[in-house]
């Protein structure tokens, strides 16, 4: 559509808006406790509406039942308005003075599987002094609702959104737990797992009794035709799961469009329908308190014939106008985009009216580049062009997730160091499988595809930073590498401008758990053995002997500095060229206060040439505050194996050196 031909849309969205506001307004009337939930509500409706409207255009604006779904789902956020409890209307005032609060220094985010944690949510209370421990104010519960026994990807298949898996308790429990931990400052994030539900939600279910309505929720074909047409455009996402997109179900006589597991049935949002059934599901669990919901899948929404049906715009227009109506009847909720795919893919789902939040993988799977390499060219090449995001959104910065690592990097960045790309790719597999001579890595390979070639890796923290190794060879040079190349990562991921977000058990250095492998459901799927079980009153915090305690504990004053150095709320970095291929620099400012960064990737010494700092302006020296020491200012850092510094420049009144604009 060009731009003339929506010149009418305005005019139409005033319309509408008109003739709806007295039947919405209805709504509230008849319900006569809350006349004065109305003037808020019918404010955040206006002031949301020419926005909301033009993207429902744009993407169902053809239905010949449009204006039908219009005034549906507005009479569904008028109910799910009414039915938010005053602790989160209350919550949602305060976020509405204060929408930045996440970008603060002082938010950290922590994830886990509560089966695996804690064995369900009653018992989850008891560990709240532990998050504290760690200064945890963002907590990632990994999906918790119904699934289908046996296989169910870890949580992902969801078969109703609106009832917890009764192995891990209720929804009673769940909406009690959130408001607890919103009570000692930890915001709750749960999945919304959006891009498809499991085949026996009731929807898959209906579909599969031959209803022809909830077959049109999903992408069903009676034969190949379609989906061979699509199929010659598609990457496949698990293909030693089941080769290409698409599975037959013999009950249905029809071909599902199926991303991951033939047991997750892709969503058709083309369908309006469809998009309003899951506006319900999401205002309904940001009712339960809710603050943060991960967008899983965000890549994936959105199919369109002859592409890779991969960050499609419409997927982008589904986001945008989920978060307008988060903004009219929930509006403390944020979204957190899951798109694992190329950095310049990524940055185009984060902005304040799509997803506030987003993973950074870019910054994880270089990372890991560069402790294999010792090299930090292709690391600050990508930082430099692709670290900065628009206001009022936050990187989630992390080394590692439930999920496998991918080598998501930009080509031409890898070109312009000299690096081939697809080589370089296959390199990094070889080196964290293990099967590259002298690494210290312990990963799994996860779904190699013999045709691409393409692997992807598993492994926890520890085990992929060489600790698993050295412990094996009862070697006190190769364990004291891998705890100090745990700590350097870590020095990264928590100064690099973002919420850091730790997978619990790296914590203390967990470590790859092979036992999946005798279980049935779960063998085939390498990423299992980063999701340990391993029972967390085994670690051995008792002393500073162990090496769990200095990981424990080294993270938790990595986490104290962090905290006492306003340069690190959430902001941009700046790449500082260290002079020095092996040393990590970026500088970071922010509340009068300007730090510079260092962090040597090797294992050997490495010294950054003097005159780097001064460009840094650091008239009066540079004090770290990490070793605690202050250098002259003519004094030129070296740098020990693995070593990070935290430096502020001072000015020779003993503050820090803020450049006048
Ligand atoms: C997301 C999840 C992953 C899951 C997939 C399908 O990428 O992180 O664990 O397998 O979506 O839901
Ligand atoms: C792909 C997807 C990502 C998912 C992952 C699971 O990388 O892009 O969404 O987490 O597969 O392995």
């Amino acid at each position: 559509m060009g731009m003339h031909t929506e010149d009418w849309i305005p005019r139409e969205a005033e319309r509408s808006l008109q003739r709806l506001l007295p039947r919405i307004e209805g709504v509230f009337a008849g319900d006569c406790r809350e006349p004065e939930a109305w003037p808020p509500f019918r404010d955040r409706l206006q002031r949301e509406w020419p926005a909301l409207f033009r993207l429902l255009v744009r993407l169902y604006g053809q239905h010949y039942d449009f204006f039908y779904h219009l005034e549906q789902l507005l009479r569904m956020l008028a109910c799910s308005w009414l039915a938010r409890p005053s602790r989160l209307q209350a919550l949602d005032a305060r976020r509405e003075k204060d929408p930045g609060w996440f970008k603060g220094r002082d938010v950290i985010g922590g994830v886990l599987y509560v089966d695996l944690f804690s064995d369900n949510l009653a018992l989850l209370h008891e560990h709240i002094p532990y998050f504290k421990e760690l200064d945890l104010s963002y907590l990632h519960l990994m999906p918790i609702f119904a699934v289908p026994h046996g296989e169910n990807d870890g949580g992902y298949a969801v078969s109703s959104y609106r009832a917890v898996n009764p192995d891990l308790g209720t929804m009673e429990q769940l909406t009690e737990l959130a408001g607890v931990l919103h009570a000692a400052g930890i915001s709750l994030a749960l999945d919304f797992v959006f891009n498809h539900t499991s085949d026996e939600h009731a929807w898959a279910r209906r579909a599969q009794a031959g209803d022809p309505d909830f077959q049109a929720y999903y992408h069903c074909f009676p034969d190949r035709s379609v989906p061979d047409r699509y199929e010659a455009a598609l990457r496949e996402i698990f293909p030693t799961v089941r080769r290409g997109s698409f599975t037959w179900r013999p009950d249905m006589q029809r071909w599902v469009w199926t991303t991951f597991n033939s047991y997750q049935w892709d969503l058709n949002y083309a369908n309006p329908a469809v998009f309003r059934a899951m506006a319900e599901e999401m205002l309904f669990l940001a009712n339960a308190g809710v603050e943060v919901l991960r967008l899983d899948a965000v890549a994936f929404i959105w199919k369109t014939m002859g592409t890779d049906c991969e960050n499609r715009p419409e997927a982008h227009l589904i986001i945008q106008a989920f978060n307008r109506l988060a903004r009219i009847a929930a509006p403390a909720l944020l979204f957190k985009s899951e798109a694992i795919v190329h950095p310049e893919a990524v940055l185009s789902y984060i902005d304040p009216g799509e997803c506030q939040l987003s993973y950074n993988p870019q910054l994880m799977a270089l990372l890991w580049e560069a402790v294999a390499t010792r090299r930090v060219n292709l690391l600050s090449r990508a930082m430099s062009r692709r670290a900065r995001l628009p206001e009022g959104c936050s990187w989630v910065n992390y080394l590692r997730c439930h999920d496998d690592i991918g080598w998501t990097f930009d080509d031409e960045d890898a070109w312009a160091v000299r690096l081939n790309p697809h080589d370089h790719r296959r390199f990094l597999n070889a080196f964290y499988s293990g099967r590259f001579e002298g690494s210290f890595a312990r990963g799994v390979p996860f779904q190699f595809n013999p045709e691409t070639g393409d692997m992807r890796i598993s492994g926890t923290l520890a085990s992929l930073a060489g600790l698993e190794q050295a412990l094996e060879r009862k070697d006190a040079l190769l364990i004291e590498m891998a705890v100090r190349r745990v700590m350097l990562l870590r020095s990264i991921v928590l100064s690099a401008g973002g919420i850091p977000l730790i997978y619990l058990g790296d914590e203390w250095g967990m470590l790859n758990d092979y036992t999946y492998l005798s279980e049935p459901a779960k063998a085939h799927d390498s990423r299992w053995v980063h999701r340990s079980r391993r029972r967390w009153e085994r670690r051995d915090l008792s002393s500073g002997e162990t090496i769990e305690w200095r990981l424990f504990e080294g993270l938790r004053q990595l986490i104290q500095a962090r905290k006492r150095l306003p340069a690190l709320d959430n902001g941009g970095l700046v790449v500082f060229d260290t002079g020095n291929p092996h040393v990590f620099g970026f500088v970071r400012q922010g509340g009068g206060q300007r730090l510079l960064i260092l962090a040597n990737v090797t294992e050997t010494p490495q010294a950054v040439p003097g005159a780097s700092f001064q460009r840094f302006g650091a008239t009066a020296g540079l004090h770290d505050h990490i070793g605690g020491d202050t250098l002259a200012p003519d004094e030129a850092p070296l740098l020990g194996p693995y070593q990070y510094r935290w430096l502020e420049a001072l000015t020779p009144e003993g503050t820090s050196a803020v450049p006048r604009k």
